[in-house]
């Protein structure tokens, strides 16, 4: 298939009638890029599927551009959601909603709830007004990769298997959006992002936390987001948290990239500004500065990834303070780490 890369970001109507005859677009979005789809064609979200590799049992998110379309794709807009989406919506958050019997069962993995979210970067939004369709749209990577936060990373994954692909901006918030399932008593986060558990705490007095977010699933156990139960964000590198007082990391991180390089192996080091001159490894990246954590979160992926292009072995990565959007950092490192972390 020959991808279309569309870089006049004001003429969006050839993309718009690709969705409109059921084909896929990549497109920017402010948490990471995404691949649309119409979410009302049952083909043509299969094709997400497709394109991805990715498990057919795990639903996909539904994108709108205006209020007036989340109704027909819900039974009922519960309260809480409300307020949530006054305060957070268009952003980075995707709300869990009872599905109406107009949504397919393809885009729900079979369940009876639907995930929206109105995101608020001017592309995507566009797009779905252009196109007049509500979009089912996941990361636009390889199922399994570290998602994508800018337009080259798609095209490395996807070119020849969609349609087109828009050149955007780098993602600004660089982890997907937060879910909140907002179906029972009390809202509860399904994955952690740029909407912070803080930020709902505020709004709604109280959210809980589910808990198979922190920590690596136990046999037969199920996180409600069935999306969190693969293995994610895995760079072909393996990745070693390494946590605790800072002096103490970065002996013990330089000692383990010796014992590495005597084993032959090509070491990187996710590390931080103020960190990053301490680490002698064959490739430091620092993805930010811990006094804004956002600088890491928008960082994260493109670092994950460009160990990969230079044939890193094994990735020492320092551990960030689970508060704020450094819980969404922490649930993707750790998930790329397969949960192995060295706790000084
Ligand atoms: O920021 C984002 O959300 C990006 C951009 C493109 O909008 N999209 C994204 O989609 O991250 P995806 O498919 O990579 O992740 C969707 C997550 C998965 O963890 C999935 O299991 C969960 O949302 N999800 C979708 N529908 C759900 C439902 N009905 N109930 C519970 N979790 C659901
Ligand atoms: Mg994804």
């Amino acid at each position: 298939m020959k991808t279309s890369i569309i870089t006049d970001t004001t003429a969006l109507l050839e993309a718009a009638n690709i969705l409109q005859q059921g084909g896929l677009v990549a497109s920017p979005t402010e948490t990471v890029y995404g691949l649309c789809a119409n979410a009302l064609n049952e083909n043509a979200v299969k094709n997400i599927y497709k394109a991805k590799g990715r498990p057919s049992d795990n639903p996909l998110i539904v994108h709108i551009a205006d209020l007036e379309m989340l109704s027909p794709l819900v039974e009922e807009v519960p309260p809480m959601a409300r307020t949530l989406m006054e305060h957070f919506w268009p952003g980075p958050l995707t709300l869990i909603f009872k599905a109406s019997s107009l949504v397919p069962k393809v885009v729900t993995g079979g369940l009876d709830t639907v995930a929206i979210r109105f995101p608020s970067h001017p592309i995507i939004q566009q797009l779905i007004k252009a196109s007049g369709l509500p979009l089912a749209a996941p990361s636009a990577n390889t199922s399994g990769k570290p998602s994508p936060t800018n337009a080259s990373r798609v095209i490395e994954d996807l070119e020849g298997k969609i349609d087109a692909i828009i050149v955007g901006d780098s993602s600004k918030y660089g982890v997907e959006s937060t879910v909140v399932d907002t179906t029972g008593e009390v809202a509860t986060i399904l994955r952690p992002g740029g909407i912070t558990a803080e930020m709902i705490e505020a709004v709604l007095g109280s959210v809980t936390i589910d808990p198979a977010i922190s920590h690596a699933l136990k046999e037969g156990e199920l996180p409600k987001a069935p999306g969190m139960k693969y293995i994610h964000y895995s760079p072909n590198a393996e990745v070693i948290i390494v946590d605790g007082e800072e002096s103490l990391v970065i002996s013990k991180m330089n000692e383990l990239i010796v014992s590495a390089h005597s084993q032959g192996k090509k070491v990187g080091v996710l590390a931080t500004d103020e960190t990053k001159e301490h680490f002698k490894a064959d490739l430091v990246i620092s993805a930010g500065t811990t006094k804004n954590l956002t600088t890491i979160a928008a960082h994260l992926f493109e670092a994950l990834r460009t160990f990969d292009d230079a044939d890193i072995d094994i990735v020492y990565s320092l551990a960030f303070p689970k508060k704020g959007i450094g819980n969404a950092i922490m649930n993707r490192l750790e998930k790329s780490a397969g949960y192995h972390i060295i706790k000084l």
